[in-house]
């Protein structure tokens, strides 16, 4: 009878507390979905559609009215913007220039906020610049005739496995008969280019199986989680529990080999060193790391050196070739496109030679295809999460320091008012008077603002070679022989990926 009692008086009063948590928000603040226990509004995203948040945020923006959203995902208070203007004032605000402190982070740093990606502040600020200023002797973010004659020789080597045959074990993998894998079959020149940008250094073919290992790793770790993280951000003690439900095993197995590789070749960078002249960025990086140590700040460290090399690798190991692997598939969908491609390779660039970066402002469609490619298919559908760094406003609402601003790129790239048929793969769309049109291009692939990404030259650049080069050389077709006639359903991650598959290669001879 008591306990009767109790629990009468008990579950209304737990339900009224909970009601009363659940549309608890700050002053102010976006409207949204209500918080539901441990996950907060997050149950209610994946309700609107499991496997799209990008998709499941912009429904909740029509539901609520509202092109900015504002919940609690898990413990991170959260805004989520709808509108492509608004998307573009977010990225140039500089109160949201933070990144959000998470386990995925963490796990891939030493338990420490180590890097580019994942640092703000001050530190960020230093590492970044100085990343970008002296990578940049190496080639990085620029015209540099040694690095595109790196990565030249590299999708010599790509081709050449694909044409006359595997010539290591490894490659196996990546070529058997008239089959090339992707997307991991792209990756050797973006991996390669970098590793020359930072250390003068490429692996010779008889070690690619070493940067395949890299390739792989990076796409694990991007396929693994999401932007905001999935249940491991929110709940880090799963970990202990369900280690490889949660992704947690998957995050680290595939962060580790990232950072296995660069401890060693920073090990033998400092074992080598001479004080009389820098070789490379590694060098000019531990050089001054040395300087600065005598200072009360310093920024530098030899764990800091990895984790920004693994922040650059990790993209390049995987952001890349997987964009270049989706272009593929819209190639099989759309074999008018494959024709007009290399009806302009052969027009502007001929068999003789690679196509190079001086071709490119004369092959607007080739140009357009990769362009079309990151509208239509965004890679980072949801970016990678800022962070409100003070108490700031937004377009009228109050956003408390510390909240997590997500941008929905699907929702720009897919506007009707800006593109007028978006869903259709059109790279004509970003050509005027047949040549490339910038100011046509209103896509944000990389983002904008003081977070742009730190290789957007890098990626553009080397996509338009490898892709160019690999087109040069074959005509693709289905493995099955089969015509594709609709896309294949995308790997939600923090990127946006195909699963691996398997593409038939013909020499155009
Ligand atoms: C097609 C390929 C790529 C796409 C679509 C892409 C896109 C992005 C996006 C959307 C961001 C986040 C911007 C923001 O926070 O607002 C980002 C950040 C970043 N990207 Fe890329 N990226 C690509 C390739 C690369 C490559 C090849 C590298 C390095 C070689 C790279 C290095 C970085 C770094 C270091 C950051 C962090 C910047 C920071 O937080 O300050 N990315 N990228």
């Amino acid at each position: 009878m008591i306990t009767a009692i109790i629990a009468a008086i008990a579950v209304p009063v737990l339900f009224a507390c909970y009601y009363k948590n659940a549309f608890k928000r700050p002053k102010n603040f976006p409207p949204g979905p209500p918080s539901l226990p441990i996950y907060g509004a997050y149950w209610i995203v994946l309700a609107t559609e499991f496997n799209n948040l990008s998709e499941a945020f912009r429904k909740l923006s029509e539901k609520y009215k509202s092109k900015i959203i504002g919940m609690f995902l898990g413990p991170f208070k959260t805004i989520v913007i709808n509108d492509p203007d608004m998307i573009r004032d977010m990225l140039y605000h500089e109160d949201f220039d933070g990144r959000v402190d998470s386990i995925v982070m963490r796990l891939r740093s030493y338990w420490k906020k180590l890097g580019i990606f994942f640092t703000d502040g001050y530190f960020w600020h230093v590492q970044r610049r100085f990343s970008q200023r002296y990578m940049r002797d190496g080639g990085f973010g620029r015209r540099d005739e040694d690095l595109e004659y790196v990565i030249e020789g590299e999708i010599k080597e790509m081709i050449d496995m694909a044409m006359n045959g595997p010539k290591y074990p490894a490659e196996h993998e990546m070529v058997k008969g008239d089959l090339v894998y992707m997307p991991h079959y792209f990756a050797v020149p973006f991996i390669n280019g970098l590793l020359h940008v930072v250390s003068r250094m490429t692996l010779p073919r008889s070690e690619y199986h070493a940067l395949w290992k890299l390739a792989k790793g990076a796409l694990l770790f991007q396929r693994s989680s999401d932007d905001i993280g999935r249940a491991l951000a929110q709940t880090p003690w799963l970990k202990h529990i369900i280690p490889n439900w949660s992704g947690y095993n998957a995050l680290k197995e595939g962060n580790q080999a990232l950072l296995d590789f660069y401890t060693r070749l920073i090990k033998e960078v400092m074992d080598t060193q001479e004080d009389s002249h820098d070789r490379h960025f590694l060098d000019t990086y531990i050089r001054t790391m040395k300087e600065d140590s005598t200072k009360g700040r310093s920024t530098f460290s030899v764990d800091q050196l990895a984790l920004t090399c693994a922040d650059y690798t990790l993209p390049a190991a995987s952001a890349t070739e997987a964009v270049l692997a989706i272009l593929i598939e819209r190639l099989l969908l759309q074999p008018d496109v494959q024709d007009k491609v290399h009806e302009e390779i052969d027009r502007v660039v001929g068999r003789g030679r690679l196509p190079n970066l001086d071709d490119r402002k004369d092959m607007p469609y080739t140009e357009a295809c990769i362009r079309e490619t990151m509208r239509l298919d965004t890679l980072v559908p949801l970016g990678v999460a800022h962070r409100a760094t003070v108490d700031t406003k937004f377009h009228g609402y109050d956003i408390p320091e510390d909240t997590m601003v997500t941008a929905n790129y699907m929702v720009l790239h897919h506007s009707k008012e800006i593109w007028g048929d978006p869903e259709v793969f059109r790279p004509e769309r970003f050509i005027k008077d047949g040549q490339l049109n910038a100011a046509l291009d209103k896509s944000l692939p990389f983002g904008a603002g003081r977070r742009l990404c730190a290789g957007e030259t890098y990626a553009r650049q080397c996509m338009f070679q490898v892709f160019a080069g690999f087109m040069q050389a074959f005509k693709v077709s289905t493995a099955d022989g089969k015509p594709l006639t609709k896309p294949v359903p995308r790997l939600q991650g923090i990127i946006n990926t195909l699963p691996d598959f398997w593409v038939r290669v013909t020499p155009r001879g």
